[in-house]
C-alpha cells in the first residue's frame, strides 16, 4: 500500500542530529584530504541524501563525486555476499584518493565487496563514510574511517534508506512501525 504518516514508529535521528554529525564528519574529512585529491562514490540509491549534504560541507576545493549502482546476486537476502554492478563508475581510479559514501553499513555485505572490487582498480586509497552503522547485524568486519552513527538493529528508514522504495524521502531516519512490515 502506499506510505502513511502512522507508519513511523520513532524517530532516531533528527534532522537536526544528522546536520551537526555531518559538520563533524565533513571537518574531519577536509583535515585528513588536505593536499590531496578527493573522489566521492556514492552507492546509489539510499546513499543520495547523505552524499548531497556531506559533499556541500566539504570545503576541500576539486572534490569530485561519482556513482556505482549496485545489487546483491539472486532474489532475497543478501547473505551470499555476491555483489552485482548495475551501473559502474565513469571514473577511472587509478591514483585517486577514493571516499566510498554509504548511508548504512547493515551486515557489512555490500561494503566489504565494494572495498575490494575499487582496491583491484589501483587507486592511492579506498576509505568509507557511513551515516549509519549496525554493530549487532554485521556479518563480516569492515574497516569504516567516518561512521556517523552505531545504531540498533532494528528496522529504520528515511534520510535515503528506504523499505520497498518508500520512505527515501524523510529527513530523519525513523524506525518502521511493525504494521507496514508485517501486512
Ligand atoms: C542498502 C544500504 C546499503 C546496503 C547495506 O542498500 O543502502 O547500501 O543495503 O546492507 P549490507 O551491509 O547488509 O550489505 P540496498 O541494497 O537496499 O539498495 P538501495 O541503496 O538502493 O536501497
Ligand atoms: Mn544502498
Ligand atoms: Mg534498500
Amino acid at each position: 500500500g502506499s506510505a502513511q504518516a502512522g507508519d513511523i514508529h520513532h524517530i532516531l535521528l533528527s534532522e537536526e542530529e544528522i546536520a551537526a554529525k555531518l559538520d563533524e564528519l565533513a571537518l574531519r574529512i577536509d583535515a585528513d584530504y588536505a593536499g590531496k585529491d578527493l573522489l566521492l562514490v556514492g552507492v546509489l540509491k539510499g546513499a543520495v541524501m547523505v552524499m548531497a549534504d556531506l559533499s556541500r560541507r566539504i570545503e576541500h576545493q576539486g572534490v569530485e563525486m561519482d556513482w556505482m549502482a549496485v545489487s546483491s546476486y539472486g532474489s532475497g537476502t543478501k547473505s551470499s555476499g555476491v555483489v552485482r554492478i548495475l551501473k559502474d563508475l565513469d571514473a577511472d581510479l587509478s591514483g585517486r584518493h577514493v571516499l566510498i559514501v554509504e548511508d548504512i553499513i547493515d551486515s557489512g555485505l555490500t561494503l566489504s565487496w565494494l572495498i575490494s572490487n575499487l582496491r583491484s582498480r589501483g587507486p592511492a586509497s579506498v576509505e568509507v563514510a557511513a551515516m549509519l552503522r549496525k554493530p549487532d547485524a554485521a556479518k563480516v568486519e569492515v574497516d569504516v574511517r567516518y561512521v556517523g552513527f552505531d545504531i540498533p538493529n532494528e528496522f529504520v528508514v528515511g534520510y535515503g534508506l528506504d523499505y520497498a522504495e518508500k520512505y527515501r524521502t524523510l529527513p530523519f531516519v525513523g524506525t518502521l512501525a511493525p504494521h507496514v512490515y508485517e501486512s
